[in-house]
C-alpha cells in the first residue's frame, strides 16, 4: 500500500477520486495494510446533522486523532476538530468514540475491532458548535463561582507549613487537565433532570482540592449543598471510569465532600452545637449558571437522536471501489464483499 512514503488507491467515500495519490497517513511508514472505517458526526446547529463515513489507512500506533487528521488532509478539510498537544495533556480533544467519552489523541485504533465502523461524535452534554467541537464555556462559568484559594490573611507565605501527607492528598486533584470528559459522562448533567444546576464532577474535584488544602481557610460546605448540588451525585462512578488522569473522583473527592456536608448540615448534634454557638453560615458565592441543552438536542430538523443515518452505497459501487489488493500483505476482505477465489485457475 505504501510507495515512497505515500499511500495510493485508498478509497474514502467522501471527496477522494479513485486512484488519486493521497497524503500519507500519520505513521504511514509503519502502515499495517489495514483500514479503519470512521463514522464521523458532521454538522452545526440549524442544519440537519449527519454521520459521514471515511476509510482511513491504519498505521502502527495510530490514534483516533491521527485518523481525523488524515480525513482533514484527504477528504474533508472543513472537518472541525479541537486539539492542541496530542499528548493527553491539554484536555482539548475530548469526543465520544463508540459512545465512550475519550481523548481522541490517547485512543488507539488498535483497541477496536476494525471490521466494524468506529463512531466519533462530539461530547453530547455541551452545546454543539460544529462537527466534533462543542462549547464548553459553561464549565468556566462554574469555575468562577467557586470560592478561590483563601490563605490566612495574617500569616505571611514564608511561614506556611504543612505535612507531606497533606500535599499528597491534594496532589491527585491537581492532575486534572480539564478535559471535561467526566462532565460529559455524568448523567445528572447530561440529562438535565435536576431542578437546580449541578456543578459536576470536575468542580467537585477542584473543590475537594481546596477544601482539603491545609492552608485554605474558606468554608465551601454551604455552597456545595445549596448551589453546587453535591447531593445530586449518586456515586455511580462513571466519571471515575472515564478520567484520563485516573483521578479517583468519587472515592477521593465526592464522597469526602458529601461526608463533610452531611456532618455540617444533617448531623443533629452538630446542628444543635452550631445553634448554641450561633456561628454564621459560610457565604454562598455566585449561583451556578444553567447548562444549555447539549448538541444532540440543538440540531434543528433532526430526528429524535439528532443525527441522520448515512445512505449506504449500493453493493455494485462498493465492490467496484474496493481498494486494490496489497502486493505484499493479504488484504482483509471488506464486510459484505466475498474475497476473490484464489484457488480458481487463472488465465
Ligand atoms: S459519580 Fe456522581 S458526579 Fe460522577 S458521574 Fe456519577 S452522578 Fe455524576
Ligand atoms: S477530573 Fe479527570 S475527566 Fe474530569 S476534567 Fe479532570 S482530567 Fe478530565
Ligand atoms: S490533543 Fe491535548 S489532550 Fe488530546
Amino acid at each position: 500500500m505504501t510507495q515512497g512514503g505515500t499511500i495510493v488507491e485508498v478509497r474514502m467515500e467522501h471527496g477522494i477520486e479513485r486512484g488519486a495519490e493521497l497524503a500519507a497517513a500519520p505513521g504511514a511508514d509503519d502502515a499495517t495494510g489495514a483500514q479503519a472505517r470512521l463514522r464521523v458526526f458532521r454538522g452545526e446547529p440549524g442544519e440537519r446533522t449527519r454521520f459521514e463515513e471515511f476509510d482511513v489507512p491504519v498505521g502502527e500506533g495510530m490514534v483516533v486523532l491521527d485518523a481525523l487528521h488524515w480525513i482533514q488532509a484527504n477528504g474533508a478539510p472543513d472537518l472541525a476538530v479541537r486539539w492542541n498537544c496530542k499528548a493527553a495533556k491539554c484536555g482539548s480533544c475530548g469526543a465520544e468514540v463508540n459512545g465512550r467519552p475519550s481523548l481522541t489523541c490517547k485512543t488507539r485504533l488498535s483497541d477496536f475491532d476494525l471490521a466494524k465502523p468506529i463512531t466519533v461524535e462530539p461530547m453530547r452534554t455541551f452545546p454543539l458548535i460544529r462537527d466534533l467541537v462543542t462549547d464548553v464555556s459553561w464549565n468556566y462559568a462554574v469555575n468562577r463561582s467557586l470560592e478561590p484559594f483563601t490563605p490566612p490573611a495574617d500569616v505571611p507565605q514564608s511561614d506556611w507549613r504543612w505535612q507531606q501527607e497533606d500535599i499528597e492528598r491534594v496532589q491527585e486533584f491537581r492532575k486534572c487537565i480539564e478535559c471535561f470528559l467526566c462532565q460529559d459522562v455524568c448523567h445528572v448533567l447530561r440529562n438535565h433532570e435536576t431542578e437546580r444546576p449541578f456543578m459536576g464532577p470536575r468542580f467537585l474535584v477542584r473543590t475537594a482540592g481546596l477544601e482539603m488544602h491545609p492552608i485554605d481557610q474558606a468554608d465551601r460546605r454551604r455552597y456545595l449543598k445549596d448551589v453546587g448540588g453535591v447531593g445530586y451525585c449518586n456515586i455511580t462512578k462513571c466519571c471515575t471510569e472515564v478520567c484520563p488522569e485516573h483521578i479517583k473522583i468519587t472515592d477521593n473527592a465526592i464522597i469526602p465532600l458529601k461526608e463533610r456536608v452531611a456532618d455540617e448540615f444533617y448531623d443533629p448534634i452538630q446542628w444543635v452545637w452550631r445553634k448554641v454557638r450561633g456561628r454564621p453560615d459560610a457565604p454562598l458565592r455566585k449561583e451556578l449558571p444553567v447548562l444549555p441543552a447539549g448538541p444532540m438536542a440543538t440540531a434543528e430538523g433532526s430526528p429524535p437522536t439528532g443525527v441522520s443515518e448515512p445512505t449506504p452505497l449500493p453493493p455494485r459501487q462498493r465492490a467496484a471501489t474496493r481498494p486494490k489488493p496489497a502486493t505484499t500483505r493479504p488484504q482483509r476482505p471488506r464486510r459484505g464483499v466475498r474475497p476473490a477465489d484464489t484457488s480458481a485457475p487463472q488465465g
